[in-house]
């Protein structure tokens, strides 16, 4: 639940349809009953753009607003690699090129939030998915690459509960084809 006063804990993020969804959800499980650990359960399941951390909830509309601005055209990109932190035991699935159109998204994101105030998580940035917490070791399964076609980004709002984690998607934002025409027409 986003809260109604105080700070909320947020992060922009794809999150996958279905399809993709269900196919990082066997992934995990795979993962898990090789290595141990906890798979994220389906519903979790999502890639970080930009991490903010606590925000006043009184700030959250200046947030939106800021989302708002960005310009972004759709893209797709394939999944096609599983890792393993050691250092935080996360097994991890994400593209081992990560496409221009995700770096552009990301960087488009972190400028909006700059010029807007904010401060995110300034470590160098690392697309993937966590699909399980508290593996004992990498995995040896190599799943078959799975596409994404991403069409729009998500802020959503972290409460960390008896159960983990529970997500609540609070905004989200399409990305759009621009036609470059538009703009170039005179009289
Ligand atoms: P993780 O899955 O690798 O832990 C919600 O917690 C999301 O934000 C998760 O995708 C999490 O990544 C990411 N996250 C949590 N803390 C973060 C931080 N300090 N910097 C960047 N991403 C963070």
């Amino acid at each position: 639940m986003t809260p109604q006063g105080g700070a909320a804990r947020v992060f922009f993020a794809l999150w996958p349809a279905p399809s993709v969804r269900d196919e990082l959800a066997r992934w995990g499980q795979q993962a898990q009953r090789e290595c141990g650990g906890r798979a994220t359960p389906k519903d979790k399941l999502h890639l970080t753009l930009a991490f903010l951390g606590d925000v006043e909830a009184g700030r959250l509309g200046e947030l939106k607003s800021a989302a708002a601005t960005i310009a972004a055209q759709p893209f797709e990109f394939v999944i096609d690699q599983l890792g393993y932190w050691r250092h935080n035991r996360i097994i991890w699935a994400a593209p081992v090129t990560v496409p221009a159109a995700l770096a552009a998204l990301v960087a488009a994101l972190e400028s909006a939030l700059s010029t807007a105030g904010y401060s995110f998580d300034q470590r160098q940035y690392a697309a993937h998915i966590t699909l399980v917490r508290n593996a004992r070791r990498a995995t040896e399964f190599s799943p078959v690459p799975l596409r994404w076609e991403v069409d729009e980004f998500a802020l959503v709002s972290s409460t960390l509960t008896g159960q983990g984690s529970q997500y609540e998607i609070i905004g989200r934002w399409p990305l759009q084809n621009v036609c470059r025409g538009d703009a170039a027409v005179t009289p």
